[in-house]
């Protein structure tokens, strides 16, 4: 079986999904690791209740981005990790870091991929004033929110939208697309050709 790492930054919601449907079996993966950047993300709480092995590193704590990533990386080769799953991790990995785990590292985004790039997707999306949003699952390159993208799915933005109730909606969606591609994922259906991403079902 696959050997997950997990990282998160806050919530945790997108984890709770995936270690849910670790637990019915619908991901057939282990959950090994929890990466975590703050320590009073209730991220942890949800790892800690699941038993999973966390390593929480603030990069405060190092003298560069490098050292910081150093550190993470050595953990995940003793855990042996095959995949790296962002779940809500606010923080841009290096060229370093990607290398280490090139095509293994995907990414969870609140928006469809390339609009609305960064941290505020869907606050950026509903002042824009778009008519559709959605979700996209890529894998992550050096670039920003620019990696292939492997599935999206898309909702339709309300007139009576507020931020808080369109993202119920978003985060609703992400909680089944991302279980969905991590199946897939474990499951070595997903195929990457240059930028382009087959899923074979
Ligand atoms: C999710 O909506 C995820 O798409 C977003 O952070 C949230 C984390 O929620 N990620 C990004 O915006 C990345 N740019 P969670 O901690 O409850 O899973």
């Amino acid at each position: 079986m696959k050997n997950l790492a997990v990282f998160c930054s806050g919530f945790g919601s997108n984890l709770q999904a995936i270690i849910t449907a670790v637990k019915k079996k619908k991901i057939k993966a282990n959950i090994s690791l929890v990466v975590c950047d703050r320590v009073d993300a209730f991220a942890l709480v949800r790892a800690k209740k699941a038993g999973i092995n966390i390593y929480v590193s603030e990069p405060e704590n190092f003298k560069d981005k490098l050292s910081y990533e150093r550190g993470i990386v050595r953990v995940l080769k003793k855990h042996k990790i095959d995949f790296i799953i962002l779940a809500g991790f606010m923080r841009i990995l290096s060229a370093y870091f990607i290398r280490q785990y090139k095509n293994k590292i995907v990414n969870i985004h609140p928006a469809l991929l390339p609009s609305f790039k960064g941290k505020a997707a869907i606050k950026d999306a509903l002042d824009y004033g778009v008519k559709i949003t959605g979700v996209t699952v890529h894998f992550v390159d050096e670039k920003i929110d620019a990696g292939p993208i492997i599935l999206q799915r898309a909702i339709a933005v309300r007139d009576d939208d507020r931020e808080d109730t369109l993202a119920k909606r978003v985060h609703k969606l992400e909680h089944t697309l991302y279980p969905q591609t991590i199946e897939y994922l474990v499951r070595n259906k997903i195929l990457l050709k240059g930028r382009k991403v087959r899923v074979n079902k």
